[in-house]
């Protein structure tokens, strides 16, 4: 049976005539009412349910418990004037009591079942206990590991921000067996990825070409897959914050998308105007935010305060009041708020953390993982040789870093450590000793010795090391990107013992690891993998898996590389020379002191098998703008047993009217093959989907040469041409 999806972009004739007739009943307050978002923790309730008794909130976020929920609900539908519900937002990122990887771990299974399935038993969960937003996903585009919040993306590439993001909408709003809906939010609207430095809220200063090729389109494409609201961003936008920035909220979003959903502002982004510097005040930021289009305001209050008396002296004109009220009353009926306010908080136990949830969440973590190394074919670990095992490392039997930054209600005690999940799963007659040698933050003395004499008495070491949750994620932004504390230390010191190790890695971002990928045989990057860690790395580690997962972010070799991104542009002076001038080695795009490629770039990731590419054929040389391009390449497992592979299709347009990236995710393919077994693999790609803004800033393709390449990540691959004409 196909899935069915909630499409909150949309107008329904009938929810239409329920909103006129309820405009026609609100006064000025209960209509600045709807627009205003309150936190209600401990030392405001009184004063927020007051609040909320009088019809002056229209939503409450971050508040849990079905209980707790539905007794505020209640204020709101039996307790006010008109009875109008509140809408409930949280952030429900990466689970809710399930926890997943982090998103941007997700994102490298580069399955968008997969990627729907997760966001689909959040939602089950989370609205069965009351929810019925989420702030979620995340689509910013971000090419600076610097910046916290890569965690929560899906990595560095525009194309794979819109199908993953889509997907995402999708889970997330999908039809759910309670028949409840969740509405999806997109954020950060917009180009909050592209932080000067990789400083959260900094500054984003880019071309409008940039903002619309690179990080507009996931935000499209998120709209077009129904979602009904976006959060506008703290960042500023070439002078002006993006929730004050008329051209992006409402020239882009409504004028040209088409929008007819909600904007709600970043926690304070309103009140935010003032230290940004575009607003003296609390009013005149409510009415610059409002006048933008951010129609609702996340806790800063200002709309609340003086959204009433801007409307009344006339600085804001009633009917944008009514647009943006009218916008948050669609969704709330489209949620089916009105004539199903509460939630039954008999079903809120039982929905959440069902094994058949703990299940997709194994394999959603095995999947997420990479395999960046593995010299000499040291993985899996062969139990037959292997018979002690030293496991070593602040991260080996830890329960709460993996869960990863937005674990919100996630609990320590759902999860298994790699510990836990190694002793569940090896023979018998393997001895295992653990030692943490240090902690993760170089706070507390190394214990180096009890870990150099155990990784002494082993016939192989598994360290596990990386940051901790609060490494990454919002305001933690980094500008050392390689093992923290004295992990390292422990790392050379066990080294040095000689005995083989197997790094596992966790983090909420790609690291600099130039020391361990040049000593270290073998290293997984489990990244924060959620609940089910324990178990999916074990399953790595001893074979009982296969690693898929492929990076959906360049590592880079140092931080003085940053941002490093595949698809950067060409200079006028590329490695190599063009056109038969050769320049003097120093006068190309390079660092005399660094080695321009990434350490592990974009789509890479290895296997236990195999895979042999060849054959490409572009079926279609020649095209017209409205063909299909049809490549096709064949694909073998040349290895010893069954392994996926993720093939990916670049392309690259020779020349146009203005300059063009070197190469361009445009397609991916997962297989699953068995050893010995080809695959005719064949890509059809939309002659539309090869375009760019152009001179004068619309989408267009244009006739030219193109190149293509079909291969298992952005540095290699099949190589041919194909012509549009
Ligand atoms: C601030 C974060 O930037 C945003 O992503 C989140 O949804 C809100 N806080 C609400 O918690």
């Amino acid at each position: 049976m196909p899935h069915k999806y909630h499409n909150f972009n949309t107008i329904i004739p009938e929810i239409e005539s329920k909103i006129d007739a309820l405009l026609a009943k609100m006064t000025l307050d209960e209509k600045v009412g709807q627009t205003v978002q309150v936190h209600i923790n401990e030392s405001n309730r009184k004063e927020m349910v007051e609040q909320l008794r009088n019809g002056q909130v229209g939503s409450v976020l971050t508040i849990y418990g079905v209980d707790n929920i539905n007794a505020i609900q209640k204020v709101a539908v039996e307790e006010t004037r008109l009875g109008i519900p509140v809408i409930i937002g949280n952030d429900v990122i990466h689970g809710y009591r399930t926890i997943f990887p982090i998103p941007l771990a997700e994102s490298c299974t580069w399955d968008l079942d997969l990627i729907e399935e997760s966001a689909h038993i959040a939602a089950e969960e989370a609205t069965a206990n009351g929810v019925h937003w989420t702030f979620a996903p995340m689509v910013d585009i971000c090419r600076d590991p610097r910046w916290g919040r890569i965690a929560e993306g899906a990595g560095e590439d525009p194309y794979l921000g819109e199908v993953f993001g889509a997907s995402r909408v999708r889970g997330f709003q999908r039809e759910l067996s309670s028949g409840r809906k969740m509405v999806a939010c997109p954020k950060h609207y917009v180009a909050y990825g592209g932080a000067e430095a990789g400083k959260d809220y900094n500054s984003v200063d880019m071309s409008e070409r940039r903002l619309r090729d690179i990080y507009l389109p996931p935000f499209k494409a998120a709209f077009d897959a129904g979602a009904g609201t976006t959060m506008s961003a703290f960042n500023e936008i070439n002078g002006i914050p993006a929730s004050a920035n008329r051209f992006t909220l409402q020239q882009i979003l409504r004028n040209e998308w088409g929008f007819t959903g909600f904007v709600v502002s970043d926690w304070n982004s309103v009140g935010e105007l003032i230290p940004h510097g575009v607003a003296n005040g609390y009013k005149e930021a409510a009415q610059n935010a409002f006048l933008a289009g951010v129609d609702m305001d996340m806790v800063s209050g200002a709309y609340h305060r003086h959204l009433a008396e801007l409307v009344s002296s006339g600085e804001i004109p009633e009917t944008r009041l009514d647009e943006a009220v009218r916008q948050i009353l669609r969704i709330k009926f489209m949620l089916d708020l009105f004539d199903n306010p509460y939630t039954d908080s008999i079903n809120a136990e039982a929905a959440i953390l069902k094994p058949e949830y703990l299940q997709t969440a194994l394999e959603v973590t095995t999947k997420s993982m990479v395999l960046l190394k593995n010299q000499g074919d040291i993985l899996p670990i062969n139990t037959e040789e292997v018979k002690r095992i030293a496991i070593i490392g602040p991260l080996a039997d830890d329960h709460h870093e993996i869960l990863g930054t937005w674990h919100r209600i996630g609990r320590d005690e759902d999860t298994e450590s790699v510990l836990d999940g190694i002793r569940e799963l090896i023979p018998d007659d393997i001895e295992i000793t653990h030692t943490q040698g240090c902690d993760l933050f170089g706070k507390r003395p190394t214990n180096t010795i009890s870990a150099v004499t155990a990784a002494q008495k082993a016939d192989l070491v598994i360290m596990v090391l990386g940051e901790a949750e609060s490494m990454s994620g919002e305001a933690h932004s980094r500008a050392h990107l390689g093992l923290p504390g004295r992990q390292q230390f422990l790392l050379e010191a066990v080294h040095a013992t000689g005995t083989p190790i197997v790094a596992v890695l966790m983090s909420g971002r790609p690291l600099v690891i130039p020391w361990m990928a040049e000593n270290i045989p073998a290293i997984l990057c489990a990244w924060h993998g959620g609940l089910r860690t324990g178990r999916a790395v074990a399953d790595i580690l001893f074979g009982d898996a296969n690693p898929s997962g492929k990076l959906t972010a360049s590592w880079p070799r140092t931080e003085g590389q940053i941002p490093i991104y595949y698809a950067h542009k060409n200079t006028g002076r590329p490695l190599g020379g063009v056109g038969g001038f050769q320049f003097q080695r120093y006068h190309f795009t390079e660092f005399i002191d660094e080695e321009v490629t990434p350490l592990f770039p974009f789509g890479f990731g290895l296997s236990y098998t195999s895979f042999e590419y060849s054959d490409l054929q572009v079926l279609t040389p020649k095209m017209s703008l409205d063909s299909t391009l049809k490549v096709r390449a064949e694909i073998t497992n040349t290895g010893e047993i069954p392994g996926d592979e993720i093939v990916q299709l670049y392309v690259r347009d020779l020349v146009g009217e203005v300059t063009r990236p070197v190469k361009e995710l445009k397609g991916f393919q997962k297989i699953s093959l068995q050893p010995g077994e080809s695959q005719m693999v064949e890509f059809e790609i939309s002659v539309q989907r090869l375009g760019f803004h152009g001179l004068d800033m619309q989408y267009k393709v244009e006739p030219g040469e193109f190149k293509i390449w079909v291969g298992p990540n952005s540095a290699e691959g099949l190589e041919g041409d194909f012509r549009v004409e």
